[in-house]
């Protein structure tokens, strides 16, 4: 069957900040630039960032990009590659300065420069102490950073497809890919986006778990639809929690919070991070602190009726501070948890936040993929923020270098592709037929299987099993049944039809894709956390103990190595972390402590 087909230099699929920051680049040097998205670009899911763009300017204190990048391999418990990190802080101040001068409203210290407040890990002089990192517009980082860039993209003339949906990658024999298929969502039209560039900024997959911070439209679209092309998924393991999402809402209260001061407590009202971070305290690195929140839950001493969440107490901050540097959080705790923060603590748990690994990038953020026993780049192919494993954050990222990595690796995919597009004069390349087909035969799939399985109850039972075998703590035997059961569920899901074609809207069609792309994620995420016998970063297992060889269960002799996750027969294979940064010495492993 023929669709319409469509052409661009550069198509970019996800309009949050990592998509926005890539067509900007591209749109500016006079590319052809389409960016699909599921939803307005202002309602991404970066607007949801809150506390921060971690950047080494020092306006308050002493800073370096040094110290930062140090602080971000410690964080990531020595996972990260280090030639990606050290790229990443270097260019953090360019970067958030770039972002000032196209509007971005930035709180201001009393002298008049960008403020910035603590968050957790972040260390002067090599983790000494805590030090100012975090750029803020109050508690609203996010919101402000996407009207800053989508302002101006719409200035730069990129080309914007607003609730459209891509379905598949086209990828011709030789592997190079030549766009991407997709559903315009209103009408149900099927497109062929032809590019010479194809840049995935999907945006993570939390909502594989029942409980998350992300927004609904987080479903992996990005490493679902590389998976089915044959792209290898990285570090799929690790996924953080974040310690501060509302009690039985998941809304996400920033770590900004405690970077103002907050103290989480437990039914005692001790402060107990005392006693698991001594220095750090309640600004360690996300992974430990919410470990903490689930040791104190899990020995009887969490607060409520059932003892199942533990308490974050702002109640001694003067209310000015919590009017003009945390307005959201106050609002969303009057709307989700009923409490005012200014005069109660804020109830709360620690909730699926952000996924470390993805689709595997270079450091300027080139796509490469394992290809005759090497890794090779895939022609036409990049990925910048949640959905690509750079990979900076390895087994755990820092708080507030989320939007530090959308910034810089969006930047990078833009120039990249720019200059990749520019230097080939040829045409561009014929989709091929099959392509199309492969996206018909989806589509028709769920049209013809009357008597399959429903798209809600799938969705559900694919939570729940891995809130229940693949969380904060992980168990050998959880793990090892949690494959099989995910296994069970991704049979459900090649079952999906959709029903009573009488009550169809586009969104049940909608729904059925999306998770085809949660449950390749969702099981890269099982396999390979079943695979990997240490703790690491958020990875941490009951059958991994904290010994003088193996520090907090971490085995450098075996396990200082990425995982690849191949989609085909559910295969793993490894390779090695980067340990050389670009310019200065490697940052040496050693037990990590806060
Ligand atoms: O806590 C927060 O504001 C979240 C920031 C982040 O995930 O980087």
């Amino acid at each position: 069957m023929k669709i319409t087909q469509r052409t661009f230099d550069a198509v970019i699929v996800g309009a949050g900040g990592a998509g926005l920051r890539a067509a900007l680049q591209l749109s500016e040097s006079g590319l052809r630039t389409a960016v699909l998205t599921k939803v307005f670009p202002t309602r991404s899911h970066t607007v949801a960032a809150q506390g921060g763009v971690a950047a080494s300017l020092g306006n308050s204190e002493e800073d370096h990009w040094h110290w930062h990048m140090y602080d971000t391999v410690k964080g990531s418990d020595w996972l990260g590659d280090q030639d990606a990190i050290e790229f990443m802080c270097r260019k953090a101040n360019e970067v958030v300065i770039e972002l000032e001068h196209y509007g971005m409203p930035f709180d201001r210290t009393d002298a008049g420069k960008i403020y910035q407040r603590p968050f957790g890990g972040h260390m002067s002089n090599f983790g000494e102490k805590p030090v100012r990192r975090s750029c803020a517009a109050a508690d609203r980082t996010g919101h402000a950073m996407l009207h800053a860039l989508y302002q101006r993209n719409v200035r730069a003339n990129t080309q914007f497809f607003v609730e459209w949906m891509a379905l598949d990658l086209i990828r011709d024999a030789e592997g190079e890919v030549l766009g991407v298929t997709a559903l315009e969502m209103e009408t149900g039209e099927i497109v062929a986006f032809q590019a010479k560039a194809t840049i995935f900024a999907t945006g993570g997959a939390g909502r594989i778990y029942h409980s998350s911070t992300n927004a609904f439209i987080n479903t992996g679209d990005g490493p679902g639809m590389a998976a089915r092309a044959g792209i290898p998924l990285e570090d799929m393991e690790f996924w953080q929690f974040h310690p501060t999402g509302v009690a039985g809402a998941g809304v996400l209260i920033t770590e900004g919070v405690r970077g103002e001061g907050g103290i989480l407590r437990n039914s005692a009202g001790e402060r107990f991070m005392e006693r698991y971070a001594p220095n750090a305290k309640d600004l360690a690195s996300r992974d430990v602190v919410s470990r903490a929140m689930v040791t104190e839950i899990n020995e009887g001493r969490g607060c409520g009726p059932h003892k199942d969440f533990v308490l974050l107490d702002i109640t001694h901050l003067d209310p000015k501070v919590i009017m003009q540097r945390l307005p959201g959080i106050r609002e969303i705790s009057i709307q989700f948890a009923n409490v005012d923060p200014i005069k109660e603590p804020i109830p709360v748990v620690p909730t699926c936040h952000y996924q470390m690994g993805g689709i595997p990038t270079n450091y300027v953020a080139q796509v490469v993929a394992p290809s005759g026993g090497k890794d090779a780049i895939v022609p036409g192919f990049y990925a910048a923020g949640e959905c690509a494993c750079a990979s900076v954050h390895g087994a755990n990222r820092l708080g507030t270098n989320s939007l530090l990595d959308l910034l810089v690796f969006g930047k990078s995919a833009g120039e990249s592709a720019a200059e990749d597009v520019k230097k080939s004069a040829k045409a561009h390349k014929p989709v091929p037929q099959e392509a199309i087909e492969r996206t018909l035969s989806r589509l028709d799939r769920l049209e013809t299987q009357k008597d399959g399985a429903d798209v809600r109850e799938t969705l559900l039972a694919m939570q729940r099993t891995m809130q229940n075998h693949c969380g904060v703590f992980r168990f050998a035997d959880k793990l090892k049944e949690g494959v099989a059961r995910i296994l069970d569920v991704q049979r459900d899901a090649q079952r999906i039809g959709i029903k009573d074609k009488s009550k169809v809207f586009n969104t049940a069609r909608a729904e059925a894709l999306e998770l085809d792309n949660l449950i390749e994620v969702a099981v890269a995420t099982m396999v390979s956390a079943e695979a990997r016998k240490e703790s690491r970063g958020a990875h941490v297992r009951d059958d991994a103990p904290d010994t003088p060889e193996n520090p907090n269960g971490r085995d450098d002799k075996n396990w200082l190595k990425h995982t690849l996750w191949f989609k085909d027969g559910n295969r793993l294979d490894y390779k090695p972390v980067q340990l050389n940064p670009l310019t200065v010495g490697t940052i040496e492993l050693k037990k990590r402590a806060y």
